[in-house]
């Protein structure tokens, strides 16, 4: 079979993408730092860095640390702010013509709202990723993702702003993820993206010292992979929603597994800091994976794992 012969088009509820290959929230920027390495025009989608209300300087450093098989980081949101990122940076993404979905984040639901609403105006946008592993200030800093009624009141209320199509982005770091992608549907959102970086630490041991500033970070990378098929798996097989899946894809078919425990698309995150064009080549994995298997549509991969 020809690799032209594959056709890569995927709809993920109601998202219609030219590829299922994605480029993760903040690991890519706003796109601009990647052009002069990667086609952009080729990618199924970039999911943006979190934008919040106000302009966000992030944690001191250090705050990436490689570990084995991943990386910590605890950039702590880092963004110019929603009227610079809708003046500066929008308009260079949505001319790209492919699909663009901006990242949200923020302290209150209400912040939540507003950026809904502000982004909701802004023309061509794909859709909007909900990060609900927020510190949640009006309930003593506890991440939205944890208390199931909150998490269900803050979609709720970013869909009651904007007809974008939500994407709720859920943490690992929670007992079970099956009912918070629950809520995430119940509140109003059409697809969940799995899995956010997990809690975890590094220690110089010599200088008994923390390697992050912040003590703990987040980890990403082939380390969390077994982790994030297995969630993706669970909520597919309980819900059989509309998933887009990332965890330590930096090859096709990693890609492809992601695709089979559940995931109608996939982003890859840390592996574009090893290699800028990553998304690129695994793009073209996924495509010599399906030739191989004599698979022609992408889609027919999703949740097809013979268990
Ligand atoms: C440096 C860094 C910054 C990140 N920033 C965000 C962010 O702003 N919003 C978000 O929802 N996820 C963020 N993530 C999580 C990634 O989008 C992704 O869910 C996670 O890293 C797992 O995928 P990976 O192992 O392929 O990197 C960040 C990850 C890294 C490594």
């Amino acid at each position: 079979m020809s690799a032209e012969r594959v056709d890569l088009r995927v709809q993920v509820g109601p998202l219609e993408l030219p590829s299922p290959l994605l480029v993760a929230s903040g690991t890519f920027g706003f796109g601009q730092e990647y052009a002069q390495y990667v086609d952009l025009g080729a990618l199924g989608g970039i999911m943006t860095k979190a934008v919040t209300i106000a302009p966000r300087e992030g944690n001191p450093g250090p705050r990436v640390w490689e570990t084995s098989a991943g990386m910590l980081n605890s950039i702590g949101l880092q963004n110019p702010g929603l009227d610079t990122v809708i003046a500066e940076k929008l308009p260079f993404l949505i001319e790209l013509g492919v699909p663009i979905i901006v990242n949200i984040a923020g302290e209150t639901i209400a912040e939540y709202a507003t950026l809904a609403q502000r982004l909701g105006e802004v023309e061509g946008l794909a859709a909007l990723e909900v990060n609900v592993s927020c510190p949640n200030v009006d309930r003593g800093g506890m991440e939205f993702c944890r208390e199931i009624p909150v998490l269900r009141e803050l979609v709720a209320a970013v869909r009651d702003e904007t007809e974008l199509p939500l994407i709720v982005k859920l943490s690992p770091n929670v007992g079970d993820v099956v009912p918070t992608a629950e809520a995430a549907l119940e509140g109003g959102a059409e697809v969940v993206s799995m899995i956010n970086t997990l809690v975890g630490m590094a220690i110089d041991a010599v200088r008994r010292r923390p390697r992050l500033a912040h003590v703990t970070g987040g980890l990403s990378g082939p380390a969390v992979k077994p982790i994030a098929l297995a969630m993706v798996w669970r909520v597919w097989r309980a819900l059989q929603c509309p998933v887009i899946g990332m965890g330590g894809i930096f090859t096709g078919e990693d890609a492809a597994e992601f695709l089979l425990a559940g995931a109608s698309a996939v982003a890859v995150g840390t592996a574009s800091f090893v290699d800028p064009t990553s998304a690129q080549r695994v793009r073209e994995e996924l495509v010599e994976f399906c030739c191989g298997q004599g698979v022609e549509t992408v889609r027919e991969l999703t949740g097809s794992l013979r268990v």
